[in-house]
């Protein structure tokens, strides 16, 4: 963990000690609360990302930006199916594995993009047809989600499916041409390979209620209907001098279908760049289920939209206007109450959680929930805290409020969907730095109440 991450998680836990019920009010008003686009983001249940190229990594102003303002990581070319699968049935992990390594080195999670597009396909993919492209997607999709099982926070399953142009219905593509079911085998194919992730839905001119987003939001509801997994959709967001006045109302009409919405690749040219920033950041924390935002590149200069500025940070890294205007408004929105250090009134049977103000024996853990509710579900964020030595392994056990289901966890892998459940590290989050923490979530169905969770590691 850099210094400023390190800085930053002493700086909360000191905070926790000093504070019981007002968590929130105390919180809002910290020093550590709102300094970067990332903690204020964490602070309000959300992620706050960016598209990067692996090309980039060794650059020490972009990455300098990157680990210190950001907390989640979109490939911008990385993860794509001519970078991951040149040729047919060999695979290329090495630009997606160094984004990924540098994402788990500083704590900050995933976006897969995207697993089928008819875009930037390999040469021997734009040649096929019919079933036999039918069986290299299914195919990719397995291998590619397989690779980065446990690891992607959302994949963008399926990209740029639909038409413009007022219709409402699909674009044309080789992969449509392969059969309009083409997108639920997508889905269903990546639930089979990596059932941890969320996977989603993605496109752009989308941003408002049109004849475009309204034919998305016929498949969503059709797919929810049918049981075919979908669990979010992207918006790119790709706009000039403001949002469509009813982007905030199409975020919600698709919330309100029962899917996570996230804006995915976030860039905005013209000269009302700051304002319209803070219109859509607004928005998004409007929305109860609008779990991040991902900025499509750092600097200026880093920007697909050559020459147009889009960005956050000018070419020379320094904050813009725009900077100030998302961080303000995330700054605006309402902070997520940590649950409660101890159950109102413990019983016996369930164990009050270790309180953050006492120091976790050495190998040991504390965990504490923050909780983002709408009508009928919520979703958890555990925070994972090692005691003063590193940790190995770590699990953590709390009990759902009643009548509360499991559907989707990430970053963990749960013992069960209902009543007291164990959450255990995956793969890659089992080793914890001495007083550093990791985090993982669920979504739930049901109401979201305080839990009590208890944490145990190895060392
Ligand atoms: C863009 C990248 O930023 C460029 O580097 C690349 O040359 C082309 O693709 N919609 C998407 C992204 O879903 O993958 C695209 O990214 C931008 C539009």
């Amino acid at each position: 963990m850099p210094p400023a991450r390190v800085l930053r998680a002493t700086a909360t836990a000191a905070l926790l000690m000093a504070v019981t019920t007002a968590a929130a009010t105390v919180l809002a008003t910290s020093a550590s609360a709102g300094t970067t686009l990332g903690a204020s983001a964490a602070e309000r249940g959300r992620y706050y990302g960016a598209a990067v190229a692996a090309g980039k990594l060794g650059d020490s102003t972009y990455v300098s930006i990157l680990n210190r303002e950001f907390n989640a990581i979109t490939p911008e070319n990385e993860m794509k199916w001519d970078a991951t699968e040149p040729s047919q049935g060999s695979f290329n992990w090495s630009g997606g594995d160094r984004i990924v390594n540098h994402a788990q080195a500083n704590g900050m999670r995933v976006r897969g993009h995207t697993l089928a597009w008819h875009s930037q396909q390999p040469g021997w993919a734009q040649n096929l047809s019919g079933s036999a492209l039918r069986s290299a997607m299914v195919n990719h999709i397995t291998q590619v989600a397989t690779h980065y099982r446990g690891k992607i926070y959302a994949w963008d399953v399926v990209n740029e499916a639909f038409a413009d142009g007022g219709g409402g219905g699909r674009r044309d593509s080789n992969l449509q041409r392969t059969g309009n079911d083409w997108i639920e085998v997508a889905f269903r194919t990546a639930r089979a390979a990596d059932p941890n992730a969320k996977l989603c839905y993605n496109d752009y001119n989308t941003d408002g209620i049109n004849s475009k987003s309204t034919g998305i939001y016929n498949m969503v509801q059709d797919f929810k209907a049918r049981g075919v997994p979908i669990d979010c959709v992207g918006f790119q967001s790709h706009l000039t001098n403001s949002a469509p006045s009813d982007y905030q109302a199409n975020l919600q009409r698709f919330a309100n279908l029962g899917v996570d919405v996230q804006i995915t690749e976030l860039d905005i040219a013209g000269s009302t760049q700051a304002g319209a920033y803070d219109a859509v950041t607004r928005a998004c924390l409007a929305v109860s289920r609008c779990t991040g935002i991902t900025v499509w590149g750092i600097r200026d200069s880093d920007s697909w939209r050559t020459g147009q500025n889009p960005l956050l940070f000018d070419s020379s890294g320094n904050k813009k206007a725009a900077y100030t205007s998302v961080l303000n408004a995330l700054n605006s929105g309402p902070i997520i109450s940590p649950s409660p250090s101890r159950p109102a009134s413990p019983s016996p049977s369930s164990p009050a959680s270790p309180s953050p103000s006492v120091s976790p024996a050495p190998g040991g853990c504390t965990a504490t929930v923050s909780l983002q509710t709408w009508t009928g579900g919520f979703n958890a964020t555990v925070r994972v805290t090692a005691g003063s030595t590193a940790i190995r392994s770590w699990s953590v056990r709390l009990t759902l409020p009643s009548g509360a289901v499991i559907v989707n966890t990430w970053n963990a892998a749960p013992s069960g969907t209902s009543g007291t459940v164990s959450f255990s590290n995956v793969s890659y989050n089992g080793q914890v730095s001495a007083g550093q923490y990791t985090e993982f979530g669920f979504q739930a169905d049901g109401n979201g109440a305080a839990m009590s969770p208890t944490c145990t590691a190895t060392s």
